[in-house]
């Protein structure tokens, strides 16, 4: 199971056992990819997973996007937020982990209302329709990508709706970067706070997580 950035792990397991625990199919798929090993750690966590369907939830959501979808627990975690009639549009450069994924979203009945396009995201995203439609998204693929994905979703995205960032603090290395990674990072959070289509509201859950509120 992915750590925490901030919370040592006898706060953060205190945290996780009084919090919505994970259902069968959460622990399958966390089992399916602590197989990865080396990429393990790229699965969404826990707590962030139970916080992105409630938010998914209280906003109504019907259209979402998941940009990075991997072994599928972020688009399961929209997916389980939406009504029957919820649409997502799941976005990964490979195929690698479509089987792992698909398998949770059929065993959770969920697998109708996720599309996975398997594609450059930046492509994904240019294809979707133009106007503002957009209940809900979740960024998590490749940093130096994010700028281009927040252009390419906030004019999607109706008033109210929300686009989520992962990765905020980058394990700490936004404060002494590191990698290519890390000064995207450093650039986009600066941006992001600075334009005036969202505000920006930072929740320290997990890596951190920006919250971009659509005006
Ligand atoms: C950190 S993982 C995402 C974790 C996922 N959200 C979850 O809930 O487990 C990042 C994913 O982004 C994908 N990715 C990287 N670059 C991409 C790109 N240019 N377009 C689409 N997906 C990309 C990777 O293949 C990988 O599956």
């Amino acid at each position: 199971m992915k750590e925490s950035t901030l919370l040592a792990p006898p706060l953060r397991d205190y945290m996780l056992a009084h919090s919505q625990p994970l259902d069968a199919v959460q622990r399958r798929l966390i089992e399916r990819t602590s197989a990865l090993v080396e990429v393990a750690h790229w699965q969404t966590a826990p707590e962030q997973s139970a916080l992105i369907t409630l938010l998914v939830r209280l906003l109504g959501a019907r259209n979402a996007v998941d940009v990075g979808s991997f072994t599928g627990m972020s688009s399961l975690a929209i997916a389980r937020g939406m009504g029957p009639d919820g649409r997502v549009v799941a976005c990964d450069v490979t195929d690698k982990w479509t089987e792992v994924a698909r398998e949770a979203w059929q065993t959770a009945g969920v697998a109708d209302r996720i599309e996975l396009r398997v594609a450059p995201a930046i492509e994904t995203l240019r294809a979707l329709p133009s106007e503002p439609y957009l209940d809900f998204s979740f960024v998590d693929a490749d940093k130096e990508g994010y700028q281009d994905y927040f252009e390419e979703l906030v004019v999607r995205t109706r008033p109210g709706g929300l686009i989520a960032f992962d990765n905020f603090f980058r394990s700490g290395r936004v404060l002494k970067p590191v990698k290519s990674a890390d000064h995207a990072v450093i650039e986009f959070n600066a941006r992001l706070v600075e334009d005036e289509r969202v505000e920006v509201v930072v929740l320290p859950i997990a890596d951190g997580m920006s919250l971009a509120y659509r005006k």
